[in-house]
């Protein structure tokens, strides 16, 4: 079975979901979704699907606004059995959905399965002329990658509890199933610690999650069929232990949570067996909380200085035949690893770790590419991607949504080493973001590397990527999450007695920078706020984007606005560069935004008259077209860490009028 592939852009039942099923069938008709919706698990039932079925049906309450009293049993759950108690690597999240005029059932193997199958139902629902319904559809879905994972660094910032709930009920919506809870680093180690209470009480400003409310993420996510994984980063990133703990270090101290950004020198002694005893301590009772079988010891970028410093260190070294800093990285994560392993958990580290004596259950995870995994899966390790899906480098979702675990250098792997790479995981380092901003970097790209990782043939369905996106990204409001509603009021706090809707003008014109770009743009530290207008901005504009369509879709021929343009995209064209050019007199802003603005509303001049000369007869002065690209490339260069996304659609303007002859002919 297998859906007809033509249908993806315009067949309603598909418009909301994301990401795809494996097979989808539309079918004829719709189900209504009105006051009496009720859905009832018939066959294994639990408190954990009975908690599923209660939050889907608050959750269609808050999507659709209808006040639902329930019933009428509309959706049957029918879940064969109850699966593993916490979500395992492998474990079966396959479902069936069949929805008809009549009612809607999804079956499926495990829980999980029924949770998946729960959320794609949400997504399916769709408004009607008169309220909501579901299209009608056969759907049989499974997962096409076992682990779609989502990072998220609580140390550079933290993010109290409420933010990691609400993007565990995201992540649960598109069936992402691997919470990577990054808990340590040089600028915060972030959870109670009772054996060493100076770790959190010495090196967290009081931001950490006790330990009733790491049980309470925990169980949070298993309801929502999500492994909770924490890291603890070790050697290096340790800055924040050694405050409470200076003896666990390779140089002397004292030391104190590091402000700034970037790889630094306090690296933990691995000389000493005084350590390995504290590790054994400090993972057995950290080991204890989380009842996934994976512990992250992390492992990545050590600066081996204070070890290359440390006369003890190097004697140490020397007597153990550790030759270079490398080799005395291997000996601490080989030691590590047989802790991780007394506590009963397999290990899991960055590609640093990546080492062919290390137990072969040792999961590598790649932030420097597909080369490393292949490595590891040749030697027989399991590898997860995560290159290509730093969220933090604010990318277009579509860039993301290309990485595929299985491309590169993993391409050519045998069938049996393919089976080793698990498949992917979305990275949130938290240098740029903080409580308000995290969620407006995370989402919507997220979803799109979930659809990569979940989807059988995501790139058969690429060009209705981001039409599905749009839908899903609303929707997701709806499951609390805050990537969408903290914009205005940023963005009004910002305007304070200006205009806001100019602001915003702006703001949608813009694009933020990454942390390539925002790395040397001022002297940042975590006591900077995060609160200027590259905050408020988002990574990718929607309304740019439509701009962008708009434009294409007036120049369909290279003979420019001839008679075959879209009335509708040419009056929207139109209105956008008009708003745009005057915005700059309506905002007149001061300080950072000055010179952006004023490029702005240049833009917005430049495509209108771009637009003139498109019109069937008319023609630009020779030398107009070079002049606007050579000003173009002035406007392109980020200011106020943003990029001018309005110069897209207008290049694509100017790029139609270059390629019609200043004369009348064509070139
Ligand atoms: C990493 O980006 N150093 C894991």
């Amino acid at each position: 079975m297998r859906a007809l592939l033509g249908l993806f852009a315009i067949t309603p039942a598909f418009a909301g979901l994301m990401p795809m099923p494996a097979n989808v069938v539309p079918g004829v008709g719709v189900l209504k979704i009105d006051a009496s919706f009720a859905v009832e698990a018939r066959g294994y039932s639990d408190a954990r699907l009975e908690r599923a079925i209660a939050r889907l049906t608050a959750r269609i309450s808050r999507q659709t606004g209808i006040e639902i009293r329930g019933g009428k049993t509309v959706l049957w759950i029918e879940c064969a059995a109850r699966g593993p108690e916490y979500p395992t690597v492998n474990q079966d999240e396959s479902y069936r959905m069949d929805v008809s005029a009549e009612g809607a059932t999804i079956k499926a193997p495990t829980v999980t399965g029924a949770l998946r199958g729960m959320e794609t139902f949400a997504q399916s629902i769709d408004r009607s002329a008169d309220g909501f319904e579901a299209h009608a559809v056969h759907i049989e879905d499974r997962p096409s990658f076992q682990w779609r994972g989502l990072m998220l660094d609580v140390s550079r910032h933290w993010m109290p509890l409420p933010v990691i709930l609400r993007n565990l009920d995201a992540m649960a919506a598109v069936k992402l199933n691997v919470f990577h809870w990054h808990l340590s680093d040089d600028q915060g180690f972030r959870v109670e610690s009772r054996r060493f209470p100076k770790l959190h009480g010495l090196g967290s400003d009081g931001h950490f999650y006790t330990q009733d409310e790491v049980h309470r993420v925990v169980e949070y996510a298993r309801d929502r069929g999500i492994r909770v994984i924490p890291e603890f980063d070790m050697p290096g990133h340790t800055t924040s232990w050694f405050v409470g703990y200076p003896e666990l270090a390779s140089a002397p101290g004292p030391y104190q949570i590091e402000r700034k950004w970037g790889i630094f020198q306090p690296t933990i002694d691995p000389s000493r067996e005084q350590i390995y005893a504290f590790l054994d301590q400090l993972i057995g009772e950290m080991a204890a909380l989380f009842p996934d079988p994976l512990f992250h010891i992390g492992g990545d970028e050590v600066d081996p200085t204070q070890w290359n410093n440390s006369t003890a260190i190097q004697a140490w070294a020397a007597r153990n035949g550790l030759k270079s800093a490398n080799a005395i990285q291997a000996y601490f994560i080989r030691r590590v690893a047989k802790i991780v392993a007394r506590h009963g958990k397999t290990m899991l580290g960055w590609d640093e770790v990546f080492d062919t004596t290390l137990p072969r259950e040792t999961i590598i995870q790649s932030w420097r590419g597909q080369a490393s995994l292949a490595d590891a899966a040749r030697a027989g390790f399991r590898g997860v991607l995560s290159f290509g899906y730093y969220l933090d480098h604010l990318q277009q979702a579509s860039v993301y949504y290309g990485v595929d675990p299985l491309e590169g250098a993993t391409h050519q792997l045998t069938p049996e080493q393919k089976a080793l790479i698990l498949g992917g995981e979305a990275c949130m380092w938290s240098e740029y973001v903080d409580a308000e901003t995290v969620d407006s970097r995370i989402w919507p790209s997220a979803a799109a590397i979930a659809e990569r990782l979940w989807s059988v043939f995501p790139d058969e369905i690429t060009d209705s990527m981001y039409d599905r996106l749009e839908e899903v990204s609303r929707k997701l409001d709806w499951v609390g999450l805050k990537h969408r509603v903290n914009y205005e009021p940023m963005l009004e706090r910002l305007a304070a007695e200006r205009p806001a809707d100019s602001l915003r003008i702006l703001a949608d014109a813009s694009e933020a920078l990454g942390i390539e770009g925002r790395r040397d743009a001022r002297h940042y530290t975590g006591l900077v706020d995060l609160n200027r207008f590259v905050d408020a901005a988002r990574p990718e504009s929607e309304s740019v984007r439509r701009m962008e369509r708009a434009a294409r879709s007036v120049l369909p021929a290279a003979d420019g606005l001839a008679n075959n343009g879209s009335a509708r995209d040419l009056a929207e064209l139109r209105s956008t560069l008009t708003a745009w050019a005057e915005n700059d007199s309506r905002l007149r802003p001061s300080g950072e935004l000055t010179g952006l603005s004023k490029n702005l509303s240049i833009l917005g001049s430049i495509g209108l008259q771009a637009l003139e000369y498109l019109r069937p007869g008319q023609t630009q002065p020779a030398g107009w077209i070079e002049q606007q690209m050579a000003l173009m490339k002035e406007i392109e260069r980020p200011e106020a860490e943003v990029n001018l996304a309005a110069v897209r659609p207008v290049r694509i303007l100017l790029e139609a009028a270059a390629r019609r002859d200043p004369s009348g002919g064509n070139k």
